[in-house]
């Protein structure tokens, strides 16, 4: 199956580049953390607050399980590579990308944003993003297919980035 996968820590601009690499490619977008929330009729941090990470962990894994998508680009929560069945699931399905930034990155643009993040809290963000990334940057890098550094590059740059690499393999964008 020809999908294009999006992996990396919360921050690391994976929705917003699943929408632009749609658009550059005609892919749909599936957003697995959008979908289990539709699923539940809840949104992720209720899904934590209610019934905690692990009841999560079991809902993305069977979220992953159940997809079945050509020609998709699929944008993962960060914590999608915490199983081994996901990764496994991942490769079988497309071209796995690494987005990795370092943690002054991610920190500058989670500051505002760590509300609907239950695993983050403003008062301590930059200790759980480091402590987040050491415990899975080597899944990350082990699981993908490419890894594309993020830091200073505006969006546009990095779907182009991600586009060239896609060409370079001859990709087949017609699924
Ligand atoms: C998580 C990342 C979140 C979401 C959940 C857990 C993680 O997704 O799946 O809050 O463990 O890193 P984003 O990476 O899209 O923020």
């Amino acid at each position: 199956m020809s999908n294009i996968v999006l992996i990396g820590m919360m921050g690391s601009g994976k929705s917003t580049l699943s929408h632009l690499l749609s658009k550059k490619t005609g892919f749909k977008v599936i957003d697995c953390d959008s979908e289990i929330e539709k699923n539940e009729g809840m949104s992720i941090a209720s899904i934590f607050d209610t019934y905690g990470e692990s009841h999560f962990r079991a809902l993305e894994k069977s979220y992953l399980e159940s997809l079945s998508c050509d020609s998709c680009i699929v944008s993962t929560g960060g914590g999608m590579i915490l199983q081994e069945e996901n990764v496994m699931a991942l490769m079988g399905i497309g071209h796995i990308f690494y987005l990795s930034g370092s943690v002054d990155t991610l920190v500058a643009r989670l500051m505002t944003q760590t509300d609907d993040r239950p695993l983050l809290d403003e008062s301590s963000l930059r200790s759980q993003i480091e402590s987040l990334l050491s415990e899975r940057e080597m899944l990350y890098l082990s699981s993908a297919d490419d890894v594309v550094e993020i830091d200073d590059k505006s969006p546009s740059e990095l779907v182009s980035e991600i586009y060239t690499i896609l060409s370079e393999i001859d990709y087949n964008f017609s699924g």
